[in-house]
């Protein structure tokens, strides 16, 4: 808007002071066809030229000043009264004050609210009452990085689709190891695996976690070449059943298998770290180093990892269980393994605390409770989520976004795992070396079979270009 005023004011001094061209000429010209053409002549004759300027220039300068200035006023009055009703008071009686109001794009407003002395929490508690005060879908509520006595609350006009399809979606599967997250009011998000490493899928029953779950692993599969997937799903393997006719997936339906594909996966991370070690690398990269990316998928952790009402040798089990992925997600990410989990349940006792802290990536639905929320985001926006399947926060080291994640039903993902057997089974398999071997868990047979596999792993598949 400066830059149209600047533009103007060289535009009608040029006019005004300049040689050949004057305001009286130009007057005379546009006047003219209405009769005019007079008054033209007469300002050019009789009105001092600095006064042409104030005229030309300064007058509806000011009149846009004020009409903006009376517009922004206008503005604040309103959120300030829409603030006000909901009644935010410090003890001493000081209320917040509406400071600046910022339109964005995609139908979103930024108000900036000054509010000392009032928690942050007080705002987001009084999100239904702030929705209907303001009119619109509150999208956050945060204090301001620059100034603890700021808070800015962003609204918007938009509200999420209920339903964001797959398919319609799926081109923004290119880069390798990518999937998609989902549609946010910023656009639609999709996540790389070797960004974050691991992936925490979170919220109540009938929430979405499964669906969002396979549809990550599809597009991971489409996007991706050297890859590896060991599921686990302990529910005899009836979600992710239809995965198995891939060559480069295991699926493991109980918790004998399951430990074993987390034991098996555990070794083949201790010999990569040696083969860095020996090779000086940092990380594994698939191509450079003929190995494959690994993931490791558990639906429904939280089965394995306590097992209630079970033997000892269950909780044995079951602590074994957690432990092997503890240390994965400790250390999967400089070897190429990623661990997703997806649990209704996070509590210590499912998901080891420690485990929590290595997984930097969580897609979090609904939850009953704030505790939940708060347990897995360190905030309750899960708990606030309105309950639409889908809906969900997608958690990014410290950024939340609600999300609605893209939709494939069963016979979409039978589709899109028949389509890759063409590229997985098979002699033209792209993966760099063999599935790896399964054992019975460790405990149950000392001599584990995997280590004797070693060399054979090591070398790779030679005859698969990558
Ligand atoms: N992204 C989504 N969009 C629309 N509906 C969904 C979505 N995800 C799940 N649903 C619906 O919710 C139901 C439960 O989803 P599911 O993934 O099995 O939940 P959870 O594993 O959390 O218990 C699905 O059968 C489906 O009808
Ligand atoms: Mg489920």
């Amino acid at each position: 808007m400066f830059l149209f005023w600047g533009i103007y004011l060289v535009w009608i001094a040029l006019v005004i002071f300049g040689p050949r061209w004057n305001l009286s000429i130009l007057l005379q010209f546009i006047g003219s066809p209405m009769g005019m053409g007079g008054f033209g002549a007469w300002m050019g004759a009789h009105v001092p030229r600095g006064l042409q300027l104030l005229v030309f220039f300064f007058l509806p300068l000011c009149g846009w000043l004020f009409g903006h200035g009376i517009r922004t006023w206008i503005t604040l009055k309103k959120y300030q009264r829409a603030l006000d009703h909901l009644g935010l008071k410090t003890p001493t009686g000081l209320s917040p004050k509406v400071v600046r109001a910022v339109e964005l794009e995609n139908k979103r407003r930024r108000i900036l609210v000054h509010a000392v002395g009032i928690d942050v929490a007080s705002f987001r508690d009084k999100k239904g009452a702030l929705e209907s005060s303001f009119n619109a879908i509150l999208q956050d509520v945060r204090v301001t990085p620059s100034n603890r006595q700021m808070i800015e609350i962003l609204v918007s006009d938009r509200e999420l689709p209920t339903l964001v399809r797959f398919d319609d979606r799926s081109e923004n599967l290119r880069n390798p190891y990518t999937f998609l997250v989902g549609e946010t009011m910023d656009g639609f998000v999709t996540a790389d695996l070797c960004e974050i490493h691991h992936m925490l899928v979170a919220g109540a029953t009938g929430g979405g976690k499964s669906v969002f779950f396979k549809q990550a692993l599809v597009g991971i599969l489409k996007t991706s070449k050297h890859i590896q997937l060991y599921l686990v799903d302990l529910k005899r393997g009836v979600e992710f059943k239809v995965f198995d006719a891939l060559d480069n997936v295991v699926l493991a339906k109980d918790e004998p298998a399951a430990l074993s594909v987390l034991q098996a996966v555990a070794v083949e991370m201790d010999r990569r770290f040696r083969f860095l070690e020996d090779k000086g690398f940092n990380e594994i990269s698939p191509e450079r180093d003929g190995l494959d990316r690994i993931v490791v998928a558990i639906d429904e952790a939280s089965e394995l990892f306590i097992l209630s009402n079970s033997s000892k040798e269950g909780k044995r089990l079951a602590q074994e269980a957690r432990e092997t992925a503890d240390k994965i997600a400790k250390l999967g990410r400089a070897a190429g393994i990623h661990l997703i989990l997806a649990t209704q349940k996070v509590v210590k006792e499912t998901i080891d605390t420690r485990v929590q802290t290595n997984i930097n990536a969580k897609m979090c639905f609904r939850v009953n409770t704030i505790a939940s929320s708060m347990t897995v985001l360190n905030n309750k926006k899960a708990a606030d989520l309105p309950k639409i399947n889908g809906r969900g926060i997608w958690s990014v080291g410290s950024t939340d976004l609600v999300v609605q994640v893209p939709y494939l039903d069963a016979e979409g993902i039978a589709e899109e795992v028949e389509s890759l057997t063409v590229k997985f089974n098979g002699d033209a398999s792209p993966l760099k070396q063999k599935m790896l071997e399964l054992t019975a868990p460790k405990n149950e047979q000392p001599n584990n079979l995997i280590v004797s596999s070693e060399e054979n792993v090591m070398s790779g598949k030679d005859e698969v270009e990558s």
